[in-house]
């Protein structure tokens, strides 16, 4: 049979990340984060003094960084100009600026090439230990792959929850590593997910043919179950 391509889609907080590795794992399926994409383009324009809140700017530069991802589920990475990102596009200063650079389209053009690429298996931009299996499938989260990254995938999910449970999940992983209160994550997780459903370019939406899956009340091992459910039959 063909490689089963899964869209995850959906806002922070929904649990889109848990539930796309465990269900890749389970599966057998490569992941890939493409959040973490557009978090590595951004840490590297803050790191590299380009004014993140000028679009002009940011599109001049969006070709410059080499970002690679890893795609195994149990340790996935990202490194930028060979460089492990994985801790810096996690901090609150790249979580600030995300939504900006990831709206701006020669942003987008690159980094959309880039998950099309690691999705058909092709070497541009994946771990080179993961491309001797580009026959295995692959489980990809974001915010647009089942409506502009990947329209033609075996299986769309839009995972939502409400805010209340977002923030708490949320404040919750930030728990030991930043201060941040409930107030404060869920207004910034809002913030966030206004500016990505509202921008221009390929905004976080619901494609029409996606399956929605409500998390506020299932654990994540009953979304597992759900979305596990859902691949198996489509195969
Ligand atoms: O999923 P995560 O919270 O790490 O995503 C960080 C940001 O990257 C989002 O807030 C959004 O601005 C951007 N993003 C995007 N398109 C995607 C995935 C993420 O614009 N497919």
């Amino acid at each position: 049979p063909a490689p089963v391509i899964v869209a995850i889609d959906g806002p922070s907080g929904t649990g889109k990340s848990s539930t796309s590795k465990a269900v890749a794992a389970e599966l057998g399926l490569r992941y890939l984060d493409t959040g973490a994409q557009y978090r590595a383009i951004t840490w590297w324009m803050l790191s590299n003094g380009i004014d993140v809140a000028d679009p002009t700017a940011v599109a001049a530069a969006a070709g410059k960084p080499v970002i690679v991802s890893g795609t195994d589920p149990a340790r996935p990475t990202i490194t930028v100009d060979g460089a492990d990102a994985a801790g810096p596009i996690r901090t609150q200063e790249v979580t600030a600026a995300v939504s900006a650079v990831s709206a701006v389209a020669e942003v987008r053009g690159r980094i959309t090439e880039l998950q099309r690429s690691i999705a058909a298996g092709t070497a541009e931009g994946t771990d080179p230990a993961d491309v001797a299996a580009p026959s295995r499938g692959i489980v990809v989260e974001g915010r647009d792959i089942g409506t502009t990254v990947l329209p033609d995938a075996d299986l769309k999910v839009f995972l939502t929850a409400s805010p209340e449970a977002r923030a708490a999940r949320r404040s919750g992983e930030l728990r030991g590593k930043d201060s941040a209160d409930l107030a404060t994550t869920r207004a910034a997780l809002l913030k966030r997910d206004a500016a990505d459903s509202g921008r221009k370019a390929s905004p976080l939406k619901k494609a029409d043919d996606a399956v929605e899956v409500d998390t506020t009340e299932l654990t994540l091992e009953q979304v597992v179950e759900c979305v596990v459910t859902l691949v198996r039959e489509q195969q």
